[in-house]
């Protein structure tokens, strides 16, 4: 069994210590993350085949509101939810499910009856990762329900630590969503406490031009796709390049710590593309293989490409597991860059739609009673 899966169903508290009816209230607010080192593919018990790195947004956020009552019998968690006020059976079903299985970890959750509502600071059909954003904020409010039911404290290295596991069980980008500024999730030897069970900050080894760096969100298609990420996933288990992917993975990451720690802005962009031409060559060699690409995508990424070669200036696309385009840059070069994109690039998106974001400073407790 890994470490701290162990760890965590050693430190579980006895219901006996919970009075019926005790109940309160949290709220966490949340961001959503870039990835600039994909994750793709799995292990087992939701683990990652390679590390990834990312950044946390600003502006992209969650908020994940959630009354607690303790029910006078141990007969199963209830649950209601909300997302945007109205109820949505798929994410409910999915959260349901989340929650019975880290019962294990937190066995109080079957003796609650829990009221959460979830509202996005971004619409629904951006194509920004709503799931990382949704099951952090989850997971630091379950968190948090532990600490008020059982008057325990933990430092804030042990809470965001436990958060980030609870997490990613959820989904495993939302591992790194715990933390401000710069993730790392998955074990690598060089870093101390890197694992693949917790992300783990890596901010205090960032450059100072990467800490408030830009990512424009270019939209060029919104709405859901049509292979999720978790099929995507799944289609790494059999993919004839999943060994050699393990291996680029962990020679970008160590190229991508090296750019960040210098703050050497040209290798940081020489990375991040390589690893989102990457993603989506896995995709294009999944069997079967698809196309999450738009025309509008490719449009976007040489007009890029041209940008940077006659100015250049150090703006870099990165790509998820869709088509839109994140176009990230310094803050010095902001001015300019928006001029670009206005003139050039959004003609591409869908209703001319871009979402303006850069790095955030991480998870907020927004109300506590
Ligand atoms: C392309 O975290 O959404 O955004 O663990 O199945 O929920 P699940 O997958 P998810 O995958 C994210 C994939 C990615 C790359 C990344 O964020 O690292």
């Amino acid at each position: 069994m890994n470490t701290l899966q162990k760890k965590y169903l050693a430190d579980t508290r006895n219901n006996s210590d919970l009075k019926s009816g005790q109940s309160g209230h949290v709220e966490w607010n949340c961001p959503s993350n870039i990835a600039l080192i994909k994750y793709w593919g799995k292990k087992p018990f939701q683990q990652p085949i390679n590390p990834s790195v990312s950044f946390s947004l600003m502006h992209s956020t969650t908020v994940m509101t959630v009354d607690y009552e303790v029910k006078e019998k141990e007969d199963g968690l209830v649950l209601e939810f909300l997302v945007e006020d109205q109820p949505n059976v798929l994410f409910a079903e999915r959260v349901l499910n989340y929650l019975n299985h880290v019962s294990k970890y937190l066995p109080f959750l079957n003796r609650m009856h829990l009221k959460v509502k979830s509202v996005n600071s971004f619409p629904h059909s951006a194509g920004i990762a709503s799931s990382a954003s949704s099951f952090g904020a989850l997971a630091l409010a379950l968190c948090n329900i532990e600490q008020l039911l059982f008057g325990t404290t933990a430092d804030e290295h042990d809470f965001l630590r436990k958060s980030s596991f609870l997490a990613r069980l959820g989904s495993g980008s939302a591992s790194r969503s715990v933390y401000g500024g710069y993730a790392l999730w998955g074990h690598l030897a060089d870093v101390d406490g890197s694992s693949d069970e917790t992300a783990v900050s890596i901010s205090g080894i960032v450059h100072p031009v990467f800490l408030n760096y830009r990512d424009s969100i270019l939209v060029v298609k919104s709405g859901s796709k049509a292979i999720s990420s978790s099929d995507g996933h799944r289609l790494m288990e059999h993919h004839p390049f999943a060994g050699a992917r393990i291996i680029q993975a962990n020679k970008n990451i160590e190229i991508l710590l090296r750019a960040l720690s210098v703050g050497d802005t040209y290798l940081f962009t020489e990375v991040l593309e390589n690893e989102a031409l990457t993603l989506h060559g896995l995709m294009l060699s999944s069997n079967p293989g698809y196309i999450l690409m738009q025309p509008g995508t490719i449009e976007i990424l040489n007009k890029i490409l041209i940008f940077r070669k006659e100015t250049g200036n150090p703006v870099g696309f990165t790509l998820d597991a869709g088509a839109n385009v994140h176009l990230l840059y310094p803050a010095a070069i902001e001015t300019e860059v928006r001029i670009f994109i206005e003139n050039e690039l959004k003609k591409h998106c869908e209703n001319g739609w871009i979402i303006h974001d850069e790095v955030g400073s991480g998870p907020k407790e927004t109300k506590a009673q």
